[in-house]
């Protein structure tokens, strides 16, 4: 390039030669928009753990139901959906979410293991209410329940209040 070659001339470079990497401002550029991308697939994990988080009530509303009528057969199968679809969510979480979440900022990672310790501790609690209904009768299944539902609506809310710090409200 001749020496007198326009500034804007010199400065732009793709790749290759003694600039390899580009100059600063390109950098940050690619940055930018690495940064904005990140967050962008961060909204759509944030709008679809809540929507997920919403289609979770409607089985807890299938048990509650059956228990006013006090017919334990259909709450089977309502538990059965509930803690499949838990277990889908969970993964979700584990697999994406929270490894995103970790590599925005690292230094939550005890909230976020502890997050993720929740879900071994949630599916547990699960498969002893499977257990109580078959053992204890339907009063105790009822406490338990309630005691399940408080349990995961309190892990819900510390997710969303995570999420929300780390990326925004959301839509
Ligand atoms: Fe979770
Ligand atoms: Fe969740």
């Amino acid at each position: 390039m001749p020496h007198n070659a326009p500034a804007a001339a010199r400065g732009v470079r793709l790749g290759g030669g003694a600039e390899r990497g580009g100059s600063v401002e390109e950098r940050g550029a690619a940055l930018t928009s690495l940064d904005t991308g990140l967050r962008f697939r961060m909204q759509r994990a944030q709008n679809q753990m809540r929507a997920q988080h919403r289609h979770i009530l409607p089985f807890f509303e299938e048990i509650e139901a059956a228990l006013l009528r006090r017919n334990s057969e259909p709450i089977r199968g309502s538990l059965d959906r509930l803690a499949e679809a838990l277990e889908a969510h969970f993964n979700l979480e584990d697999d994406v979410l929270f490894p995103a979440l970790h590599g925005l900022r690292p230094e939550s990672e005890s909230e976020i293991g502890a997050l993720s310790h929740d879900h071994a501790a949630l599916l547990s609690d699960l498969e002893g209410l499977f257990e109580s209904l078959e053992r204890d009768g339907l009063e105790a299944f009822e406490q338990g329940l309630r005691e399940f539902r408080s349990a995961l609506r309190s892990h819900e809310a510390r997710e969303e209040q995570l999420v929300g710090e780390m990326i925004g409200p959301g839509a």
